[in-house]
């Protein structure tokens, strides 16, 4: 491990996620809900971009003015190429948090986004990210800090300790990341084949080494593999973020707003008796087994009257961002999975199954809704928008101004998909986020693009991206071998991109 990695494994690069909820749009929705007066958001910070695909997707879709680091040399370029393809300003480096914090040259920012990283880096990195939020995050602004919490990991510490110890000790590093880890998690469940105590009393380890079977390589080397690994209490990371006098104001995730998904009743009455916020949040930690956090910290926060708040939730525009026909009924919350009310969530589906553009006051107006309260329209609003059945949208201006961007970004994404799967999303300019957009629609779009129309044409073009690269589709998980039913097959997708797909992107904006 090279030293400027102060134990951050470098070996591996991370995968190309998307993330939602660091995206400023959702952080306005977010502010809202929880009764926070949201600002003008202009300029904004990622520290760990990754792969920068979220920081691309919202650099040219969002309309804010990106600074960023990452300290893997492939991440930056990878990332930086993405900006360069949208064509917007962004200024993303490759220093290590050490230098970057210290730099001179950065402006004050309005949204800092740390994903994926603070449980994953050592107390000096830890307390270089709290100095400059405190330094540079200015009044008003929003943090959005994630991280894994104790209250779901505290009983995989000693085996994720021994798997780490083992890639230390036992693995020549030669054999690569991926061996190593291999290597690690195979002794790891030797060691839990024997009936040790430890897992008596932990039984969820030995799933968990499981689910990490199914996982990716490049994931879990940034996420189990590292030297450091500190699922935290909530209660410290409110301690550490006081020093920048950062006011916890709620989840970014807007499914993690609604209660009845995750608590029971009798959890529900406890946590409301609690008047204190941090002892809060850390009982609701634990009644929900919480594993990650997503939070939205605010400096100075503006308190809402309930009036303005339901003036300006009222005045959020929306849309149906998938087909009313095929809206999954069901939601899955801690609680497991449960059933979407008919009688709410029907009139509003129906209401926005042309996916044009409404306003939450025409929602809240549905004389089908007449019998609701005010809360149960604000909760299931709430719920589609977290399930992504919904989306926010930005007003015209904005919407214009991320046309072009979006665009130059969405044919980088379709160029991309020639040779990879790894990136099934688009930004939109009209939701200002990503979209998932699977990687045989995107080569459509690029088809389309190009000029080609028919449904045959667009598979035949599909079809020697292919074959031109020796991959076969699955049907059933079994390979497709022959040209003709890969051309039936292929034509089948493309009448239904063409029917389904093409209005829904359109009406995101994306052509
Ligand atoms: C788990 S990844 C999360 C990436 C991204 N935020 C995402 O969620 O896709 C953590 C990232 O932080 C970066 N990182 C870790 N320590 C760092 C340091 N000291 N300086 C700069 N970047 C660092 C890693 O290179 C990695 O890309």
């Amino acid at each position: 491990m090279s030293d400027w990695s102060a134990g951050y494994r470098t070996d591996l690069d991370y995968t190309t996620g998307y993330y939602v909820d660091q995206n400023p749009c959702r952080f306005e929705v977010a502010l809202l809900l929880a009764g926070v007066a949201p600002g003008t958001w202009r300029v904004g910070c990622e520290l760990g971009f990754g792969n920068g695909v979220s920081l691309a997707i919202h650099a040219a879709a969002g309309g804010l003015e990106w600074h960023g680091t990452d300290f893997l040399p492939a991440h930056a370029n990878f990332a930086r190429g993405l900006t360069e393809a949208a064509g917007v300003a962004a200024h993303l480096r490759d220093d290590t948090f050490e230098a970057f914090c210290a730099r001179a040259d950065l402006p004050d920012f309005d949204v800092i986004v740390v994903h994926g990283v603070w449980s994953w880096v050592n107390e000096a990195n830890r307390a270089r990210i709290v100095t400059f939020v405190a330094r540079k995050l200015r009044p008003g602004g929003v943090l959005y800090l994630s991280y894994n919490t104790e209250a779901g990991w505290a009983g995989m510490l000693p085996l994720r300790n021994l798997m780490h110890l083992h890639t230390m000790r036992m693995s020549v590093p030669a054999v690569g990341a991926a061996t190593q880890i291999d290597e690690a998690m195979v002794f790891a469940g030797r060691v839990l084949a024997a009936s040790p105590r430890f897992a008596d009393a932990n039984p969820t380890a030995a799933r968990r080494l499981e689910a990490m079977s199914q996982q990716g390589r490049a994931y879990l080397a940034h996420e189990y593999f590292n030297r450091d690994w500190h699922p935290m209490p909530f209660s410290e990371v409110a301690e550490a973020l006081a020093e920048a006098r950062l006011t916890y104001v709620g989840p970014a995730g807007l499914l993690d707003m609604v209660d009845g998904l995750h608590l029971t009743v009798p959890q529900q009455e406890i946590l409301a008796a609690i008047p204190d916020p941090v002892l809060r949040e850390s009982a609701r930690d634990l009644m929900m087994g919480q594993t990650f956090r997503r939070d939205l910290w605010v400096k100075g926060p503006m308190r809402m009257s309930a009036l303005a708040r339901m003036e300006a939730l009222d005045g959020l525009v929306v849309m149906l961002q998938v087909h009313a026909d095929g809206l999954v009924s069901t939601v899955q919350g801690g609680l497991g999975e449960l059933t979407l009310n008919d009688e709410i969530y029907r009139p509003i589906v129906t209401f926005l199954s042309d996916h044009a553009p409404r306003q939450v006051r025409e929602i809240v107006a549905l004389p089908e809704l007449a019998s609701c309260t005010r809360f149960q329209v604000e909760q299931a609003i709430t719920v589609l928008l977290g399930k992504g059945d919904l989306v926010t949208v930005l007003d015209e201006a904005a919407s214009s101004r991320a046309q072009a961007p979006t665009r130059r970004l969405n044919r980088a994404f379709w160029q991309m998909a020639r040779d990879r799967k790894d990136l099934p999303i688009l930004a939109s300019p009209v939701s200002g986020g990503g979209v998932r957009v699977e990687r045989l629609n995107q080569l459509h779009l690029a088809a389309r693009a190009a000029g080609v129309q028919s449904a045959e044409d667009l598979a035949r073009h599909v079809f020697m991206v292919l074959r031109s690269q020796g991959e076969l589709l699955l049907r059933d998980g079994v390979a497709v071998e022959s040209d003709d039913e890969t051309m039936m097959l292929l034509t089948e997708g493309a009448e239904l991109f063409l029917t389904r797909s093409v209005p829904l992107l359109e009406a995101l904006g994306i052509y």
